[in-house]
């Protein structure tokens, strides 16, 4: 579709929901801003994008995504610049990650162009959910999932991708205790890891929730067949500053989300003259690390979690406490940096900010 012929059909709310939300207490993802955007697939093209009032769908029980998961999601926010108006942060990585994921899960793909023009547009008609308080956003949530009413195996004909939004704060609450995971796996090579797939996150559950059990709030993933490779955490890329080197597991391998964050991460600290090794991490250097006390900081890093504070790696029996946040100079630095960068407080030097 050539985006600049998009032709949207609007139909606005009767009443606006957004004098009900209570500013001051968002939880993440409970409240919906008043618009959605829909744009369905079929006979083989995109149709006409529809933006309308939030509302609940009617499917088929037979419809193919209930049944086989062929469903793929992003994750982005958008914030209120210190001058009034709304940015969204590197919006076409996420179209390109987007249209990665479509491929993998043989689905049509979108160009990143039009992904980033649907974003803007709703995110341009519901401007009034993006908060304004520092810390808060407007967390995007574009997916696309299949639609023809059949329960054979084989790739939908139809779908649909949709938008909606919700005005968020902060998705951890606190700094995290992490478990390196060896028993269960979130992706193995050849898979469909490093696509943003409904299934990864389904799958992961069971192991979170024993997890939690013991008192860990995510896990960190290691490799399917040694469990001897760090990978990534719950909902974020994992990041370590050991002896001054920022480190982080390379995406090389195919069980690894692409982060946005962790890129943007690892590009500032570049810019700033920081080591940085994007490389295989082993489990036995962090515990290594760990003990002998080498461990500076560990941060995830993504979309809803931002960057957030490690403060202890449980492993096996074990469990190591980290230096505390307050100390911790680079991770602390580059979270201000981005958040600074968004809300146009600095001056956005790598053309990061995209302006609605
Ligand atoms: N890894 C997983 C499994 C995720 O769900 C996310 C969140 O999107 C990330 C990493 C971080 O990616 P990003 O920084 O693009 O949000
Ligand atoms: C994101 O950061 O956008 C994610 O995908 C995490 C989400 C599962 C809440």
């Amino acid at each position: 579709m050539n985006t600049k012929t998009i032709n949207f059909q609007v139909e606005k709310t009767a009443e606006s929901k957004i004098n009900a939300v209570d500013w001051d207490n968002l939880p993440f993802g409970k409240v919906f801003s008043d618009h959605m955007l829909e744009m369905d697939y079929a006979d083989g093209k995109w149709q006409d994008p529809v933006i309308r009032p939030f509302q609940d769908l009617k499917m088929h029980p037979a419809t193919s995504v209930i049944h086989y998961g062929q469903s793929i999601f992003e994750g982005l926010k958008a914030y209120r610049k210190e001058d009034g108006s709304v940015s969204i942060f590197r919006p076409e990585m996420n179209g390109k990650r987007f249209a990665e994921s479509c491929k993998r899960m043989c689905m049509p793909e979108l160009s990143p162009e039009l992904f980033v023009e649907l974003v803007a547009k709703l995110v341009e008609i519901d401007e009034a959910w993006v908060p304004k308080k520092e810390g808060y956003s407007l967390y995007i949530r574009p997916f696309l999932f299949a639609m023809d009413d059949y329960i054979g195996i084989k790739p939908s004909d139809t779908y649909k991708f949709m938008i909606f939004t919700c005005p968020v704060g902060a998705y951890y609450a606190q700094p995290l205790n992490v478990k390196i995971e060896e028993n269960y796996t979130r992706a193995a090579e050849g898979g469909v890891g490093r696509a943003k797939t409904a299934g990864n996150y389904a799958a992961s559950l069971y192991p979170a929730m024993l997890g939690q059990k013991e008192g860990f709030h995510q896990l960190v993933w290691t490799d399917a067949k040694e469990h001897k490779y760090i990978e990534e955490s719950g909902t974020m890329n994992i990041m370590f500053v050991i002896d001054d080197v920022l480190i982080t597991p390379s995406e090389e391998s195919d069980t690894i989300l692409r982060g946005i964050t962790k890129r943007s991460v690892v590009e500032v600290a570049q810019q700033w003259g920081m080591k940085v090794e994007e490389r295989k991490v082993t489990v036995e250097e962090i515990i290594t690390a760990c003990k002998e006390g080498r461990v500076q900081e560990a941060f995830g890093a993504g979309t809803a979690a931002t960057i957030a504070p490690i403060k202890m790696i449980g492993f096996r029996d074990e469990k190591f406490e980290l230096p505390a946040v307050e100390t911790r100079e680079f991770s602390n630095k580059v979270h201000q940096y981005l958040d600074d960068l968004k809300i146009g407080k600095i001056a956005d030097e790598n053309n990061w900010v995209f302006n609605v």
